[in-house]
């Protein structure tokens, strides 16, 4: 392993690129991406001698054993890998060879459910005496045979199924084939630990942990109450689960002692990271919070990220409004931020980033590369990847299947990652048909060869990062928004730096006499090109003329 994550707070200097495995490459022909075929295709994001992106780490969404119920987040054996992405001398190998390039390995805990064709499911759902009958949540009826209580599933439906043989229904966050684990059963909680620490024997960096607010949930069972618009009428949407405001099924105060168990195991292996997936609450502030009540105090999570980026809303406004959240109630955690993944529409699409906004993609990335905090890439970011739109008689996704049309699911942002444009599925495979169809988005051949292309910016911003700490792990301080156009500090010691990101498509003259800028003494202060960016801003006195979708980073000399 390189020295770089021999320091324990490596994850706070890292970018994460997000790999879901189905799509990345698929070594063997089969129309699925695999672990092999990531292992081949390394060197892209990190070769280890400079060349490739210029990732520290991979998350790679679930490969164990699993029914593929929810394509992998349902797993039916948590130490076994599923023989659609390989073996375990993959993983072996995978392991291996990234950390040969100094690339870290963070792995996809789904803890809050299994699969139902897990063996520890298998066996609670046998009677109410075995000795894993409480390891999942199970009630009995109401008198007059209904569900236990309110609660719905988030993928459509009541959250608790029937189970004939033992007469009671189960709980389910997600679909009925992922039933919720039972986190006040302590041998269920040591099993968990146990897996944690094969992963950890085996070498992986770090944990990504699926739904990680869901964990503990109401012992009393109790109803969830409906939310109300500010009209006062029950809120609308294509997922009746957002008429509720869901909290007695999640976030309750049981939470934390929940996650600080995950972290005392974590914190028996060595430079140990990770990185919860923190939803389910509509309110961003609300939302921020609650993700930053998990990663406070260093004995609970290391990081989070949210859905307060992920939604359709690229207004620079929205923006700073949760990074100054974060920024107020974070405390001693550290941010952790995701623009896209495989839940959410591409971001190229989700924010229009095409016609006269196609700037807004590099812009975009830039901001989330500069901004106090671990940013997450989520694979083919930077080759502009848009979501592909597929007919219903295509849709794989059940939770797309079961709300089409009002809402199509998340194929869109998982189709194949396109390598070469010659080749037969751009080189996903040899040939075999891809579990998903590939979109038109031109493949990485042909992106690397646009000298101002996303690839070349961020190739080139992750370098810039490297190179100037303050951007990895220096203060963040908004200083002025003027329209579309921001410009903030990051401040490390003596290292000084603000950084101008404009997500609107109109130049802005930016009077940085504002801010405190005077050209007389600052007049060392200088732009650093960023060259791959064909919209740099522009030092001239007390002015920064800033390009539409345009980007400068200015640094001061350390002050003598
Ligand atoms: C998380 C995952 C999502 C999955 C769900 C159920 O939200 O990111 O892909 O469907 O959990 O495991
Ligand atoms: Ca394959």
């Amino acid at each position: 392993m390189a020295d770089y994550h021999r320091d324990p707070d490596w994850w706070k200097r890292a970018v994460i690129y997000q790999i879901y495995p189905r799509s990345f490459y698929d070594a063997n022909n089969d129309g699925i991406g695999d672990l092999a075929g990531i292992t081949a295709k390394l060197d892209y994001l990190n070769d280890g001698r400079g060349g490739g992106l210029g990732v520290d780490a991979i998350w790679i969404s679930p490969f164990f054993t699993s029914p593929m119920a929810d394509f992998g987040y349902d797993v039916a054996d948590y130490t076994g890998i599923d023989p659609i992405f390989g073996t375990m001398d993959d993983f072996d190998a995978l392991i291996t060879a990234a950390h040969q390039r100094g690339i870290g390995v963070i792995i996809d805990m789904v803890f809050n459910h299994s699969s139902d064709q897990h063996p520890w499911f298998v066996q609670s759902r046998r009677d109410r005496t075995n000795p894993k009958a409480d390891w999942y949540i199970w009630a009995d009826p109401k008198p007059d045979g209904s569900v236990p209580n309110n609660w719905l599933s988030f993928f459509g439906g009541p959250a608790w199924t029937w189970d004939e043989r033992r007469g009671q229904y189960y709980y389910h966050t997600f679909l009925k084939e992922q039933p919720d684990l039972n986190w006040y059963q302590p041998a269920m909680r040591a099993a968990l630990a146990d897996i944690l620490r094969f992963w950890m024997k085996k070498g992986v960096d770090g944990f990504r942990f699926d739904v990680v607010n869901f964990l503990a949930y109401d012992r009393q069972l109790r109803d969830n109450p409906e939310v109300c618009d500010d009209d006062g009428s029950v809120h609308g949407d294509f997922n009746p689960y957002d008429r509720f405001d869901a909290i007695y099924s999640k976030g309750v105060p049981e939470q934390w002692e929940c996650v600080e168990f995950l972290r005392t195991v974590m914190d028996e292996g060595d430079a140990i990271a990770s990185v919860g997936e923190v939803g389910g609450i509509r309110q961003p502030e609300r939302l921020i919070a609650h993700a930053a009540e998990h990663v406070q105090h260093g004995r609970r999570l290391h990081m989070a990220y949210t859905f307060a980026m992920l939604t359709e809303n690229a207004d620079l406004g929205y923006w700073l409004r949760i990074v100054e959240a974060t920024e107020r109630v974070i405390g001693d955690g550290w941010p952790c931020w995701s623009m896209g993944n495989h839940d959410s529409a591409r971001l190229l699409s989700r924010f229009d980033c095409r016609g006269p906004r196609q700037g807004l993609q590099q812009a975009a990335l830039l901001f989330l590369l500069t901004i106090r905090g671990t940013p997450i890439l989520y694979y083919g970011e930077e080759i502009d990847m848009a979501e592909v739109a597929l007919p219903r008689e295509q849709v794989q996704d059940p939770f797309g299947i079961r709300f089409w049309p009002d809402y199509k699911g998340r194929d869109g942002c998982r189709s194949p990652f396109p390598w070469t444009a010659d080749l037969p599925n751009c080189g996903f495979n040899s040939g075999a048909d891809p579990w998903l169809p590939l979109g038109a988005s031109p493949p990485l051949d042909q992106a690397a060869e646009d000298p101002h292309g996303t690839l070349a910016v961020v190739r080139e911003m992750l370098r810039l990062r490297r190179s100037h700490p303050a951007l990895m792990a220096g203060s963040y301080k908004t200083l002025m928004k003027n329209g579309q156009a921001v410009i903030f500090e990051r401040r490390l010691g003596n290292a000084r730096l603000w950084v101008a990101v404009n997500v609107g498509g109109e130049a802005k003259p930016l009077r940085l006499r504002a801010v405190g800028f005077d050209a007389e003494r600052d007049a060392t202060a200088e732009v650093v090109p960023l060259t791959a960016l064909a919209r740099n801003g522009r030092l001239a006195g007390d002015i920064l003329e800033l390009p539409g979708y345009g980007f400068a980073l200015i640094r001061f000399p350390a002050a003598s």
